[in-house]
């Protein structure tokens, strides 16, 4: 059995499809239809809901933070223990005045920001996520952040900005999900007998391990269940492809995997951690990857998504691969047979075809602490700024002494089968002076390293220019700053321009 709550109500549910995703739990079973489905693959936010989970400080105090996700990609079995609040909640009472509503509902009438409004209801909870979470109003960047996975078809983007900031005019309504939400987990502490919690339907099951052992004992007993984490991938399988498990293992809830540690800068993050959890602990080391962190689909996705489910999709566009070879990451990967450590350049064979054992599960990443003198450029090209998948990821980490560049590591995504290191670029970096010719003279080898393929996103010739300007660009962000900021727009021709 699962136990959350939905809204104000407790739910205890057993029987249940295991790849039930929230939103069609929410639709068919519960009637609740405000959430809408627009696009099931989480490129519209139409289905955005609140997720309130319990986290606990070093002083061991607890409090219920509230984030935005797909209710489209978010398995039902995910939901144990966690408070879900849906768009019914935000006003409670039938037919409302306009200032009975919440601020954020109240400010998007009067700014006119909703004419179908199929996009509202998603609009909503990301406004109402940003106004629970920024007591203040954070500016209009942070506004269009949190609504960067949220598509509006009709209405345009300008009153629903509008709105955003009107609603920190009206008198500030205070939260009231987290108390619901600390009684409920008092009950359920008392209720919860400690068994894994799981779903089942027939012989079809959704299994919710706790604990890494508990993990373990369940992978050797189900050796081909299909493993979830945030099921920001896997749920388009299901939803797409029509995959159909018979046993679902979901990591999102074991501890062992959600954890996060600084040491001395020297990173370990949990393999089912959320990106939201983790990045600005590694943009304290490594400010340079907020150019992929804060581009990777939407805070729905970041809030949801995860490094082990980048890594274990494998998929040769995913962002966070270039960038955790590049800075010579490990990873750890757990099985009955205890732990293995690699580096994660060795993870990838072919295409989706890694060195992971069927018994085996990621469990952690290791990232070196930061060398003195490393220099690290991330870029990400894609066609929309926010919310799309690369079409080239670029990430290049040397390190330097007395002008010369002693230490190459350049990774690329969307260049091959798999993201992959550009060991000839490296070699042709490593011993030339720290100066931009040695960065255009290095990009002539990308022939070497990559025989890109042309695909809907673009050409193999678009890929090998841009890779080549990228490198160019990243020696004058290197060798030249001042030259950069002064010229900022010059460059962005010449990437242009040569295409
Ligand atoms: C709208 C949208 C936009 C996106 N934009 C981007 C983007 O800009 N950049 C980008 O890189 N990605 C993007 N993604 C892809 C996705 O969000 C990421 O790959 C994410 O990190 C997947 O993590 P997850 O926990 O949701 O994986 P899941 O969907 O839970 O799992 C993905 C796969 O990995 C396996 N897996 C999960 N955890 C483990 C583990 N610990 N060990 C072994 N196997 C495991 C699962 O079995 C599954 O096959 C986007 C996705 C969506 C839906
Ligand atoms: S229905 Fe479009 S993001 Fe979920
Ligand atoms: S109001 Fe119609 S999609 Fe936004």
């Amino acid at each position: 059995m699962i136990q959350f709550l939905l809204n104000n109500t407790p739910i205890e549910v057993q029987e249940c499809s295991p790849s039930l995703t929230i939103l069609d739990w929410l639709r068919t079973k519960k009637g609740k239809v405000g959430t809408k489905e627009g696009c099931a693959t989480g490129d519209c936010g139409a289905c955005t809901i609140l997720v309130g989970e319990e986290r606990i400080n070093a002083n061991g105090q607890t409090s219920w933070q509230y984030k935005t996700m797909n209710s489209c990609l978010l398995l039902l079995g995910n939901a144990h223990a966690k408070h879900i609040v849906t768009v019914e909640a935000v006003t409670t009472g039938l037919y409302p005045n306009l200032t009975d509503l919440h601020p954020v509902q109240r400010a998007l009438v009067e700014c006119h920001g909703s004419q179908c409004g199929f996009c509202t209801p998603g609009i909503i909870m990301s406004l109402l996520a940003l106004y629970i979470n920024e007591p203040t109003y954070p500016g209009k960047k942070a506004v269009i952040h949190a609504l960067g996975g949220n598509l509006c078809r009709c209405t345009g983007y300008s009153p629903i900005l509008l709105a955003a900031e009107k609603a920190y005019s009206y008198e500030r309504k205070a939260e009231p999900y987290s108390a619901m939400a600390a009684q409920f987990k008092a009950s359920l502490n008392t209720q919860y007998d400690g068994d894994i919690p799981f779903l089942k339907n027939g012989p079809r099951k959704f299994y919710l391990p706790q604990t890494a052992q508990q993990l373990v004992e369940l992978k050797a007993l189900y050796p081909y269940a299909h493993l979830v984490a945030g099921g920001t991938d896997f749920a388009i399988e299901l939803s797409q492809n029509m995959l159909l498990p018979d046993v679902i293992i979901s990591l999102s809830q074991v501890k062992e995997f959600c954890t996060l540690a600084d040491n001395n800068g020297e990173l370990h993050i949990g393999a089912a951690l959320p990106y939201s959890q983790f990045v600005e602990v590694f943009y304290n080391h490594y400010p340079e990857s907020k150019e992929l962190f804060e581009r990777l689909g939407s805070s729905q996705v970041r809030n949801s998504g995860t490094l082990g489910g980048s890594i274990g999709n494998a998929s040769p566009i995913g962002d966070p691969a270039p960038l955790l070879i590049a800075l010579n990451a490990s990873m750890d990967l757990l099985s009955s047979a205890g732990t293995r450590t690699i580096k994660v350049a060795d993870y990838f064979i072919d295409y989706k075809k890694t060195v992971l054992k069927s018994d085996e599960v990621i469990s952690k990443f290791t990232i070196p602490k930061r060398p003195e003198s490393l220099k690290l450029a991330c870029h990400k090209i894609s066609k929309r700024f926010e919310d799309d998948i690369s079409t080239v990821c670029l990430v290049l980490a040397i390190e330097h002494s007395q002008n010369m560049i002693t230490q190459a590591r350049c990774a690329m995504g969307g260049m091959a089968a798999i993201p992959k290191r550009a060991q000839h670029i490296e070699q042709k970096l490593i011993s030339q002076s720290l100066q931009v010719s040695s960065f255009i003279d290095a990009a002539t080898a990308i022939n070497s390293d990559f025989t890109p393929m042309s695909d809907v996103r673009s050409s193999a010739h678009y890929r090998t220019t841009v890779s080549k300007n990228l490198l160019q660009r990243i020696g004058i962000e290197f060798c030249e700053p001042q030259a950069r900021n002064n010229n900022n727009i010059a460059i962005t021709r010449i990437s242009h321009a040569s295409l």
